[in-house]
């Protein structure tokens, strides 16, 4: 049978294809964005005595009550954003099912979203599949900086939504007070809605704060704010998220929702809750990553690879123009095939611009695996 694609330019995703091919080539994966070490053992224990307790039949469509009020209480606490847990607050599958439900919960046939380059592989298609055509915005190499005066001469009357992504994969930048500032100027007296992609909050570095759109009543009235307790708490396998908005986008929001998963697993959202109310994990995780951050560039420095700032998530660009002038994407696999260490082509985030010579690295690793990974990059 001759389906008519929905989709007719997604294939494979580079994420599968490099740790397919690191794995095929016993390579080390600093390719995909999940670390290589476990958890704390007390959320596994945790996660098994709610299944022992019995807590293994369908959640609430909108999530446990006692991970939603926690999930609150952070946003309190952390931002000064008040939600209501009954009506503004949503547990989902993942990071990427709280997306892909936002923008449906948005996007008519025919509508606009803003979206940056580089962006994470699954905002386009979101908008696409559902009906909407996804204006790409260039984010440039190397700073990144989101140019605020051509997102005003981007926005028509058919845009119905941003997305924004800080701390940012895969380039590592992070949105500043000035972007908060510019961004709520222009969608001031607006129905534009903003998708915001703030999965690695906790992961932020050199003391910087997080610009949660929470912060900003003007921009938190009309923000679908969506987190990720895979990132947070080194489970990016159990695919647990989180999604706040006001009242009137939520009920939107699970409409979708409710017919996409219904509702996610429930005893890790028993487990999540009672290490998120715990303040467990989340407070030292920038610490964490920040000398994992720092132990990889001491190791690579010196060589002819240029690291990029690294301000936030789990991820380092590494300038490889000193070493050839290949594209990222022919560099990338050789990289992986001759040198045994696998990455990420920056060409994979991108619609329109030419790549820059950057691949992407991955640091949430074992200090030892971040080890012989530098050894072998400090060979070219
Ligand atoms: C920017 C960004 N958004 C969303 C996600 C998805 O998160 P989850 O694994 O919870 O679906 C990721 C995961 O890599 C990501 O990097």
């Amino acid at each position: 049978m001759n389906l008519s694609s929905k989709l007719p330019s997604v294939g494979t995703t580079i994420f599968t294809v490099m740790s397919r091919l690191a794995a095929d080539l016993g390579a080390i994966n600093l390719s995909q964005g999940f670390p290589d070490f476990d958890c704390d053992p007390a959320l596994i224990d945790a996660v098994a005595r709610h299944m022992r307790e019995g807590r293994n039949q369908y959640a609430p469509m909108q999530g446990v009550p006692v991970l939603r009020q926690a999930i609150a209480a952070k946003f309190q606490e952390l931002y000064g954003a008040a939600y209501d847990p009954e009506t503004e607050v949503t547990v989902t599958s993942g990071g990427t099912e709280a997306i892909f439900d936002a923008v449906a919960a948005v996007i008519h046939p025919g509508d606009e979203a803003i979206v940056f380059e580089p962006c994470y592989d699954s905002y386009v298609p979101a908008v696409e599949v559902n009906g909407g055509k996804a204006i790409v915005i260039p984010l440039r190499y190397p700073d990144y900086a989101v140019p605020w005066d051509e997102v005003g001469a981007a926005i028509s009357p058919r845009t119905r939504l941003i997305m924004l992504n800080s701390p940012h994969n895969p380039t590592a930048t992070i949105l500043s007070a000035a972007d908060m500032q510019a961004l709520a100027r222009l969608v001031e007296g607006t129905g534009l809605v903003i998708v915001s992609d703030e999965v690695y909050e906790h992961i932020i570095f050199d003391g910087a704060q997080h610009e949660s759109m929470a912060r900003y009543a003007p921009l938190r009235a009309r923000s679908f704010i969506v987190g990720s307790f895979g990132k947070t708490y080194h489970v990016t396998g159990w695919k647990v998220g989180c999604v706040v908005a006001p009242a009137a986008l939520m009920t939107e929001f699970r409409k979708v929702h409710q017919f996409v998963t219904f509702s996610t697993n429930t005893p890790t959202q028993y487990a999540l809750a009672e290490f998120l109310a715990g303040k467990r994990g989340y407070p030292e995780l920038s610490a964490f990553y920040q000398r994992k951050r720092d132990l990889f560039l001491e190791l690579i420095a010196g060589s002819r690879w240029k690291p990029l700032p690294s301000r936030g998530t789990y991820f380092q660009l590494l300038d490889y123009s000193a070493i050839t002038r290949e594209g990222d994407m022919d560099f990338a696999l050789r990289l992986t095939r001759e040198h045994g260490v696998a990455s990420i082509p920056t060409s994979a985030f991108l619609y329109k611009q030419a790549p820059p010579l950057a691949l992407r690295f991955c640091f949430a690793k074992k200090d030892e695996t971040l080890r012989a990974a530098a050894e072998r990059l400090r060979g070219l």
